[in-house]
């Protein structure tokens, strides 16, 4: 999963496709930091703090304070000088503007380690989602009490999608199968999908995919730990060239 607050600036230049304006006139990289601010406040509201001014925020979630009030902005909030802004609203501001404030119904596809481990998850549904079903090829698994509810038969799939008004597929099966669950959800009418299988999914316009690779993740946290260690090593270098 990508961290949004590591969005660089270049990424929040006109003309690139990050910055394009997203439903609401909210730019997409903007849309990206949302989150990440919405999982600083809940933190703060957790702590009891009522209002939180705007450098602590953006310490807190990484983003230039300037570029964190710019964000803000898009969203009506501006904050109070000398006092910032106020934590339960900016929660509720930064929810509606990423359509938090409903519950959206989730279904997941693959009963295996993955999609067990998200079944599990409580914090879905404090975080604006309903986990409806979680459907599953093997027979071994189908019936199978799983975080509160059955595993199903994912024959089921397009009757789940209709009973439950499915608005996000999450994608946990193997590579060889996601495709073809993808086209079943979407031909079902879910236009929003989260796939964790590793490979490209084809979809028609006016569906969303968003790709989630923790392999990828890790390379950049090693490119980064390979830098650290070259400046390091650099630096050791040219100290030792200086007391010499
Ligand atoms: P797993 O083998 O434990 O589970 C896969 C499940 O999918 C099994 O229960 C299997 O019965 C089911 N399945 C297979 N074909 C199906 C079909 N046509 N319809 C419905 N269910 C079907 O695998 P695991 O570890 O849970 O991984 C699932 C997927 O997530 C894999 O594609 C894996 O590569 C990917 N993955 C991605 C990660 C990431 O960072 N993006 C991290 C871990 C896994």
């Amino acid at each position: 999963m990508s961290s949004a607050a590591e969005l660089s600036d270049s990424e929040a230049e006109p003309g690139n496709t990050s910055d394009r304006p997203y439903a609401g006139g909210i730019p997409e990289a903007t849309v990206a930091r949302l989150p990440v601010y919405l999982r600083a406040l809940y933190a703060l509201a957790e702590r009891g703090v009522t209002t939180v001014a705007s450098d602590e925020l953006a310490r807190s979630t990484g983003v230039n304070s300037a570029k964190l009030r710019k964000d803000l902005s898009h969203l009506g909030s501006y904050g109070i000088r000398g006092v910032g802004y106020d934590v339960e609203y900016l929660v509720y501001q930064v929810s509606r503007a990423l359509g938090l404030t409903q519950r959206w119904p989730v279904v997941i596809v693959g009963a295996g380690n993955l999609g067990r481990a998200l079944a599990n998850y409580g914090g879905f549904v404090t975080r604006g989602f309903r986990i409806e079903a979680v459907l599953d090829s093997d027979q071994a698994l189908v019936g199978r009490k799983l975080g509160g509810l059955i595993v199903g038969h994912v024959n089921d799939l397009e009757t789940v999608v209709a009973e439950h008004s499915i608005a996000i597929g999450v994608i946990a099966v193997p590579a060889g199968a996601a495709q073809a669950m993808c086209d079943r959800l979407v031909a079902a009418g879910v236009t929003s999908i989260l796939n964790f299988a590793p490979l490209v999914l084809q979809v028609p316009d006016g569906v969303d995919v968003r790709k989630v690779d923790l392999s990828i993740e890790l390379q950049i946290l090693a490119f980064h730990a390979q830098r650290r260690s070259a400046e390091r090593f650099g630096q050791a270098t040219d100290h030792t060239a200086a007391e010499a």
